[in-house]
């Protein structure tokens, strides 16, 4: 497929219409963090219940993070509309309670084309491609942070995508990484970049540095900053 970002790419400034009218993108995203979106087509079993994941019960939990969602499909903004009461019900919600988030009409396939999000091998009743499941977290300078590609038959988790969206958010500030399976709050690695006087001043917490057969002393934690 032509198109698609890779990680330090800048965000394209699009105008799309959405279910909130129409946008400019980075004007839309302000200062915040992006959690972009896509999925492959309205009124679709899985699709509903990830936009319902990701709107009701977890939207508040991205705005408390900065961060601000935006879904994209290649469906229209008049079957976005008509599937969120859908969502609602799936729900337990009134059908025409608003989504607290934006759905992009990108029925013309334009933007999944630009951004690199169309699945060749998932077509839909016409033969063309529709829209993978995309994750893309955008930082405040606009550059993409994190990609994340799914196929149309695998849901995502969200608390995994939350979880990458904290260690993004610390990774941001301070100069550490954080280990496998790490969770906000448990101990986090020194970048091996930093030379042992930097570490020590800069972690005043304390490092720990892990005795390994080889000698080396990369592996070193320190709690999170
Ligand atoms: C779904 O959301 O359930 C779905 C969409 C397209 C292909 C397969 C599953």
């Amino acid at each position: 497929m032509p198109g698609g970002l890779l990680l330090g790419d800048e965000a394209p400034n699009f105008e799309a219409n959405t279910t909130i009218g129409p946008i400019r993108f980075h004007d839309f995203l302000g200062d915040s963090w992006a959690f972009v979106f896509s999925h492959p087509r309205d009124f679709t079993p899985v699709c509903t219940t990830e936009l319902w994941q990701s709107c009701k019960s977890w939207h508040q939990k991205f705005a408390k993070m900065n961060v601000k969602n935006v879904a994209l499909s290649i469906d229209s903004v008049e079957d976005h509309l008509a599937w969120s009461k859908d969502i609602n019900v799936y729900n337990g919600d009134e059908p025409t309670e608003k989504l607290p988030f934006p759905i992009i009409d990108d029925k013309k396939r334009e933007l999944a084309i630009l951004l690199g999000m169309l699945d060749p091998s998932e077509k839909d009743e016409k033969g063309m491609p529709v829209t993978a499941r995309v994750v893309f977290v955008f930082g405040p300078d606009k550059k993409l942070k994190l990609s994340i590609l799914y196929p149309a038959t695998t849901g995502r988790n969200f608390d995994e995508i939350l979880r990458v969206i904290k260690s993004l958010q610390l990774t941001a500030t301070k100069q550490v990484a954080t280990p496998v399976d790490w969770k906000e709050g448990e101990s986090v690695m020194v970048l091996p970049t930093i030379s042992e006087e930097e570490a020590k001043s800069l972690f005043p917490k304390g490092v720990f540095t892990k005795d390994l057969p080889s000698g080396k002393k990369y592996l070193r934690y320190t709690p999170q900053p």
